[in-house]
């Protein structure tokens, strides 16, 4: 049941979804001064809010009787795609994480027992997105939906272009072939000249008469195909949808990356830590894009460093302002990866983890070279990892 009624406040509705009410009352009662909060106790209650209010973010717990909250944010993804989504979790295990965030299911993952000021910043920036979102309607904010679709652009690219050649072959063929179609009335009087005996003559009528809507059918088809290619093509072109303000403070995006992955480095005996200024300059990229960027980072630094199994693991982000851009390195001192690992590593869907997607990289490498940065790896079995991304400072 919904057990506050919405008030108008400029800043838009958000709703929380945990199934303990002790969770609802302390996550209402911290931010209600500053946020317009609605709560629900399950998420079919939340849909039905959903259905009759604009709710700008949705902040929902994953584990719930009824139904889990990665089956709401399918739903409200579907049905509601403006709403922030974000999960509070006190999951242990990150793969369930990257993988709804690697599927757009949700833009921020925050770890149980939550920091109110963290809590507050992470709001902050979701309720502004989301007004940013309803205000350029032309760039409807489309998240990390469409990411998922240009990774597969990128990845069927080199197809693509193979593709190419033969239907361009194809193409220049069927205009000449289509010029024998037209010479049929020709074709037809010369038959009628010549001697044959009936049952060739009709075949050969038959073959005539089926030149021009085969033809015709035929060249369709190619250009159909031309076209469907063509888009295959454009799939991996970055989108001139955008994910928010290209203004993004890093500081609180690397210290989220770090929280996702503390439950996994803890398990392990493992140390997250940062090595930088207090104060780093925003750069130009999407809160949202970063966030993907580093928790795949970090993640897959605290998998290697999990997978090499030594104790008193180390996993840290290192950053450093130098000539215009923002220097973050997520240096790991994991399995580290041999050469053919190395080479093959950010093709879409290569992994060595069983439950691994081998989306991570991939997504990495497109999102900063979109954004105008470089992204480099630098490995060594049994030594380590390190990461380095370069991004554009904001204006
Ligand atoms: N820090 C790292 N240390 C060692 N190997 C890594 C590291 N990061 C990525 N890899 C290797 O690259 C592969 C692809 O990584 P990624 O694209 O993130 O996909 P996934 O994590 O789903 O496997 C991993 O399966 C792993 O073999
Ligand atoms: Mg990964």
């Amino acid at each position: 049941m919904a057990e506050t009624t919405p008030t108008t406040k400029p800043s838009g509705l958000v709703l929380y979804v945990d199934d303990e009410r002790g969770n609802r009352v302390v996550f209402e009662q911290s931010l209600k001064t500053e946020f317009n909060i609605i709560c629900a106790s399950d998420p079919e209650t939340a849909l039905d809010i959903m259905a009759k209010n604009d709710v700008a973010v949705l902040v929902t717990d994953m584990r719930m009787p009824t139904m889990n909250g990665e089956e709401l944010l399918r739903i409200v993804k579907e049905r509601s795609p403006q709403t922030i989504r974000m999960v509070i979790t006190a999951y242990a295990d990150v793969d369930p994480i990257i993988r709804a965030i690697n599927e757009g299911l949700a833009v921020r993952y925050i770890i149980k027992p939550w920091i109110r000021t963290e809590l507050v910043q992470v709001l902050r920036w979701a309720t502004e997105a989301h007004v940013f979102s309803r205000s350029s309607a032309a760039l409807h904010l489309r998240l990390i939906e469409s990411e998922r679709l240009a990774t597969l652009g990128s990845f069927i690219g080199p197809v693509v272009h193979d593709l190419k050649t033969p239907l361009m072959s194809l193409l220049t063929n069927i205009e000449v072939v289509s010029e024998l179609a037209e010479a049929a009335p020709v074709l037809r009087a010369a038959l009628a000249q010549m001697r044959q005996p009936p049952a060739n003559r009709d075949r050969l009528y038959q073959v005539i008469d089926d030149l021009e809507p085969v033809m015709a059918d035929f060249r369709k088809s190619i250009l159909h195909l031309n076209t469907m290619i063509t888009s295959m093509r454009d799939l991996g072109k970055p989108g001139s949808e955008t994910k928010g303000p290209l203004d993004t403070d890093p500081l609180p995006i690397v210290r989220h990356a770090m929280a996702v992955c503390q439950n996994l480095a803890m398990n392990v005996r493992a140390q997250i830590d940062y090595a930088g200024p207090g104060i780093l300059p925003h750069v130009r990229m999407s809160a949202t894009e970063l966030t993907q960027v580093l928790i795949n980072l970090v993640a897959n630094g605290t998998q290697a460093v999990a997978a090499r199994g030594t104790p008193n693991g180390k996993i840290s982000i290192v950053a450093r302002e130098q000539g215009g851009v923002l220097e973050l390195a997520v240096r790991d001192d994991g399995v580290g990866m041999a050469a053919d690992v190395l080479t093959r590593v950010g093709t879409p869907f290569f992994t060595t983890r069983a439950e691994g997607t081998g989306l991570g990289i991939a997504q990495c490498q497109r999102l900063v070279g979109t954004a105008g940065g470089r992204f480099k790896i630098e490995s060594q079995v049994g030594v380590g990892t390190t990461v380095t991304i370069t991004l554009p400072i904001a204006a």
